[in-house]
């Protein structure tokens, strides 16, 4: 389905579309809402600063493992076959005693919404097929001529959703935003919402069949019923102008608006009011001086109240104004060298066991790796929910986001490259203002082909026309020399493409041991940054043993000592993010006592207690930050 898709204007953005095809898209897309077969709307900004209808809480639920709410005993979809109207779980009425209906939801089980359901319920910890939730709710009082959207922050994997017995459309991807209008659909009372949710894993899906984390199902995020006026600000996007920072630049996208529509940034705190006039399409873009901007960084987390006003709307959010670039082997942040002190994380509170979805969530998650002494974090390996960049701006911490297309994705099916490709515009488009965001991740640990190759090609291309502004990476592949393994070669055809050269590497846990750190050398045949974006080994959090006890949370902390000199011995070394901050779910960690379903990597253990290995790294980030402060006072 087209989305309203800007590239963020590095200069002036050029021509769109004709207005006509831009327009026919969204009139398309509405034209198919309307008929309950669309895809899903682009989605409304900034949801969280709307006027909403917040649809958390307890949601009716019945398992259906079988899909027997959806297919009929010949498997045929009932969406295709009876009607627009969808599937068979549609909440009838029993009409009289008589009338055979084998379920009610009225009686059926409830889940929380936001939230996995493996977590919720013994019964559904593994549990992968489908779950349909139900939620009826009455129409909020809204002023006439207002516009009604459903938002829903992700729901794992594949979902269809109906209203009021109607299919509004599906969505697929575990965890990205979508939205459907309900304008004109909705009832004064006892609206009913449901949703199938299913979470089986597809060997063409974006990730495929296979990973190292647990398959969380469910509607997983916030869902709102969203609230504007008939014409309202659809997207928007402010930032510096890249080798400018005198000057910041964006665009407003409204929907609904006539041509020459006036639109105004206002930011306050610099003096800004500034006014364009939306084209045929109700794109305004904008070009304007910030005198005095605090610019945005780890150290002093400046953000300025950005407020737009069009056509009666307004909407607004605190934006920080910052630049990130490199030159040569150096990542630059507002033009200065920095290195970035990571660590790598799942959207996962270990301390529920569950999907992380909160605010609360994010700023445990987010303080903890403060603790540490980090100025950067990894989200791996899919986009987290909405809160984690909000929360990263106001604290302080550059981010790491990445789709999930992890190891063995099916190269050669266009339907998985459009499906990764809608994954990372959506996460472009939902996240393009948060001055936290500095790198965008196509990938992790793809194995070399050149299918693989020209997939990922193409999934670099489209980050780029989104977002010139940040930088592109991945974790690549790594390997041995036949000739002598202690000597580890990067040379991922990807490397010519990206802006920094990420990859794991493992030894000291996968491959020998720590002592094997002192002879190891690296071959990174490239000018360009490198981001260590794993290493690590696994301990039970308690466990104390000898040094060369596996698991022992001695074991990890040797490992630690061993790894950071020879990472260090990388000349082109500017940041890493260590394998994990906190140990999380995975069906791949079985080993009784030990695992029993986790992946111990954490240097948090999943009861919340740190391990040896967290002060060690603690202690070198805490090293590394003094050395940037004395680079920094002498420059
Ligand atoms: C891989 C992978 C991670 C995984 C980790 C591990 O590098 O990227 O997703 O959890 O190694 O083996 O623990």
């Amino acid at each position: 389905m087209p989305h309203l898709v800007r590239p963020i204007p590095s200069r002036p953005p050029a021509r769109p579309e004709s207005p006509r095809a831009l327009l026919l898209g969204p009139l398309l897309a509405a034209l198919l809402a309307a008929t309950g077969l669309g895809a899903t709307e682009s989605v409304i900004a900034n949801p969280t600063a709307r006027t909403a209808l917040a649809l958390d809480g307890a949601w009716r639920t019945i398992v259906d493992p079988y899909d027997n709410g959806y297919l009929d005993y010949r498997l045929e979809p009932y969406d295709a076959k009876e009607s627009p109207s969808g599937g068979y779980f549609l909440d009838r009425q029993q009409g009289s005693p008589s009338e055979l209906l084998e379920y009610n939801f009225d009686t059926a089980p409830e889940l929380a919404v936001p939230g996995d359901w493996n977590s919720q319920s013994e019964r559904l910890l593994y549990y992968e097929g489908t779950v349909w939730y139900r939620r009826t709710f009455d129409r909020p009082a809204s002023p006439a001529g207002h516009r009604q959207f459903l938002h829903f922050g992700a729901a794992n994997y594949e979902a269809e959703v109906y209203l009021n017995g109607c299919k509004l459309g599906r969505h697929i991807g575990g965890f990205t935003p979508f939205q459907f209008e309900v304008t004109g659909r909705l009832r004064d009372r006892g609206n009913s919402l449901v949703v199938r949710v299913n979470n089986q894993r597809r060997p063409e899906g974006v990730p495929t069949v296979n990973t190292d984390w647990w398959n969380y199902g469910g509607l997983t995020r916030d869902v709102l019923l969203l609230d504007v006026p008939a014409v309202f600000i659809r997207d928007y996007v402010v930032q510096l102008k890249p080798g400018d920072s005198g000057r910041a630049h964006g665009f407003v996208q409204l929907d609904g608006a006539a041509p020459a529509t006036p639109v105004r940034i206002e930011i306050a705190g610099l003096g800004v009011s500034a006014e364009a006039s939306a084209d045929a399409t109700g794109l305004a873009s904008f070009d304007f001086a910030v005198p005095g901007a605090a610019l945005w960084s780890p150290e002093d987390p400046r953000r300025y109240d950005v407020r737009i006003s069009a056509a009666g709307d307004r909407v607004g959010e605190m934006i920080g104004l910052r630049t990130i670039s490199t030159r040569g082997s150096d990542i630059l942040l507002n033009g200065r060298p920095v290195f970035l002190r990571g660590i790598s994380l799942h959207e996962e509170n270990p301390l529920r066991g569950a999907r992380a979805f909160s605010e609360s969530d994010a700023r445990l998650l987010l303080g903890w790796a403060k603790e540490l002494g980090c100025n950067f974090i990894r989200l791996a390996h899919y986009p987290h929910n909405e809160h984690v960049a909000r929360v990263a701006d106001e604290l302080g911490l550059l981010l790491w986001e990445e789709i999930p297309v992890y190891w063995t994705i099916h190269w050669g099916d266009p339907a998985t490259l459009d499906n990764a490709r809608e994954q990372l515009t959506s996460l472009i488009l939902r996240d393009h203002n948060r001055a936290s965001v500095v790198i965008w991740s196509v990938g992790n640990e793809t194995p070399v082909s050149p299918e693989r190759t020209a997939f990922m090609t193409r999934l670099i291309a489209r980050a780029r026309q989104l977002d010139p502004t940040r930088l592109v990476s991945a974790a690549m592949e790594v390997h041995a020399d036949p000739a002598n393994p202690d000597r580890k070669v990067v040379e991922d055809p990807l490397a010519a493409l990206t802006d920094v050269v990420s990859f794991n590497e493992y030894v000291g846990w996968y491959v020998g041991l720590p002592d094997d750190c002192a002879k190891v050398s690296w071959v990174v045949n490239t000018a360009k940054p490198v981001i260590i974006s794993e290493f690590g080994g696994d301990a039970l959090q308690g466990l104390h043993a000898t040094a060369l006890t596996r698991f022992s949370e001695e074991f990890q902390a040797d490992l630690y000592r061993k790894t950071l000199p020879m990472l260090e011995r990388i000349p082109q070394l500017r940041g890493m993010s260590p394998w994990i901050l906190c140990d999380f779910r995975s069906p791949r960690r079985p080993l009784a006592g030990i695992q029993d379903g986790w992946n111990r990597k954490g240097l948090i253990g999943a009861n919340g207690k740190r391990k040896e290995a967290f002060f060690v790294l603690q202690e070198f980030y805490k090293a590394k930050a003094a050395e940037a402060a004395a680079q920094a006072k002498a420059r």
